[in-house]
């Protein structure tokens, strides 16, 4: 029991047994949150995919459900997207609004035929407890296309049509339908756009008034999966633009990141919010598939991100998509340390005793000229993560090469860091569950998403001035409340 417990986290999603990776048919209905996923019950490795489902009134505490989608003679089930069909424009739904879920049916290559991705919708009429396949599966498929997955959906009410995105190799295509279940063509984009550094999967499209300016813009997510090239394994980037009911257009020409962390990966947001929220929430999947199906947990694999609440912002020229997780985190907290006004010396340390299952740091920091400083966070005596900030590179770097178990990839061990924008004042938000430190780096501008595996997540936490004076404004170390 002790060994199939360990690294599971507190405020991540985690399968109760057998492997997890990216999150489905994310969506709210009827008070309660649900969060499908890729999943294969039969083992802590990938294989044959069903979608897991949990729900949850918070987004934090999640009760695990019955399996919901199970392979059938279409294939096992891939990644896609869930809404309410709020209209009955299927005519699944005779007394009241149902969910639909529409996914990708893999086939795998056989007598010489290749492997066949096609797109397929399953409807719940008791809040996603039960799912019934369509009879007229699939509803979307390509004749030579082989990477043809992954279809977000949403329903465009500037143009009254549902509107797929679909990750098909390289590009992603815009799919729309009346009904969900005759799609038309409309475009493709990123031919030579953004990173190509693997294969695009998981898309995800949405609309955003930016917050400095209220212009209204379209953000495109899309992953990239690993093909070994980069020291970042898969990733995802995000385009920023407009789209008309048809085409996609991107603003830019960079590429940009949405994580500077190496867990991150394939998330999407989530389907009907109700409007009185009005937030935008996501979540990815916490980990990395160059080495996912290695990491060291025993009986269970993978977790979550925590959920964050998505913006767009304008800094300087850029649109830039902020994170910052749901406020509904702050009740598994309590803040039981203030820092406040504290200048460290040159070549002197702070420390905090923590030794708690999970932990929340908050500082505010002033940015010298010549500033060096490092937070380490002290699983035991020997292990240890730190966060370091070097004022000439004005960079954030997180090194986990001393953190516990990381000989099961190379990759693992590699810093990871980010370049930010010269702010007269850096704010670090760190959170650290059993096997994951997050961070939001000036209000959530950057994030970088790091799962580790130490025999306990920290004992305590040392702060240290390597150069100039280290002036914090503010800040509080929160841990488990009751
Ligand atoms: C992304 C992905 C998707 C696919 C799923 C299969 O991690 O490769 O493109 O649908 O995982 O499990």
């Amino acid at each position: 029991i002790k060994a199939f417990q360990k690294y599971r986290p507190n405020l991540h999603f985690a399968p109760k047994e057998n492997w997890l990776n990216d999150p489905n048919g994310l969506i709210y209905f009827k008070g309660e949150y649900h969060l499908f996923f890729q999943h294969n019950p039969h083992d802590t490795i990938w294989g044959p995919m069903h979608w897991g489902h949990a729900i949850s009134k918070d987004l934090i505490s999640w009760e695990e459900l019955d399996i919901a989608l199970y392979p059938d003679d279409h294939g096992t089930i891939f990644s896609g997207s869930a809404v309410v069909d709020w209209n009955n424009t299927t005519g699944f739904f005779h007394d009241e609004p149902g969910l639909v879920a529409i996914f990708t049916h893999h086939k795998d290559s056989e007598d010489g035929r290749p492997a066949k991705q096609t797109q397929s919708l399953a409807y719940s009429t008791d809040k996603g407890r039960t799912w019934f396949k369509y009879e007229g599966n699939p509803v979307l498929s390509h004749e030579t296309k082989i990477d043809f997955r992954d279809p977000k959906v949403f329903w465009d009410s500037d143009n009254n049509k549902w509107i797929m995105s679909l990750a098909t190799g390289h590009t992603i295509t815009f799919y729309s339908s009346p009904n969900l279940i005759d799609w038309k063509f409309e475009s493709e984009f990123g031919e030579d756009k953004g990173s190509h550094d693997g294969v695009w999967e998981c898309p995800d499209l949405f609309k955003f008034k930016t917050e400095e300016t209220e212009e209204e813009k379209w953000v495109l997510f899309v992953s990239i999966g690993d093909n070994g090239r980069s020291d970042m394994g898969s990733r995802t980037q995000y385009f920023v633009g407009s789209f008309d009911g048809s085409v996609f257009k991107e603003e830019h020409n960079d590429v940009r990141w949405l994580d500077y962390g190496k867990d991150n990966y394939a998330g999407v947001s989530f389907s009907d919010i109700p409007e009185e929220d009005g937030r935008r929430i996501y979540l990815g999947w916490m980990s990395n598939w160059r080495y996912a199906n290695e990491v060291p947990t025993v009986g269970w694999r993978s977790q979550m991100t925590l959920p964050r609440e998505l913006s767009l912002r304008k800094v300087r020229d850029k649109y830039i998509i902020n994170q910052k997780p749901v406020g509904e985190l702050n009740r598994y907290f309590e803040r039981n340390v203030n820092i406040k006004d504290i200048a460290i010396h040159q070549g002197e340390s702070k420390m905090y005793n923590v030794d708690e299952p999970y932990f929340e740091l908050f500082l505010e920091i002033a940015k010298g000229d010549e500033n060096q400083f490092g937070i380490s966070l002290n699983h035991t005596q020997t292990n240890r993560t730190t966060i370091e900030y070097d004022s000439k590179s004005n960079t954030v770097a997180l090194n986990r090469d001393l953190s516990g178990e990381v000989a099961f990839s190379e990759m693992f061990s590699l810093e990871q860091s980010v370049s930010i924008d010269d702010s007269a004042t850096l704010t670090l938000q760190i959170i650290a569950d059993a096997s994951s430190v997050e961070i939001f780096i000036n209000g959530g501008i950057y994030a970088m998403t790091s799962l580790v595996y130490p025999e306990k997540i920290c004992e305590t936490v040392t702060i240290s001035s390597k150069k100039g004076k280290l002036s914090i404004y503010d800040g509080y170390l929160a841990t488990p409340s009751n």
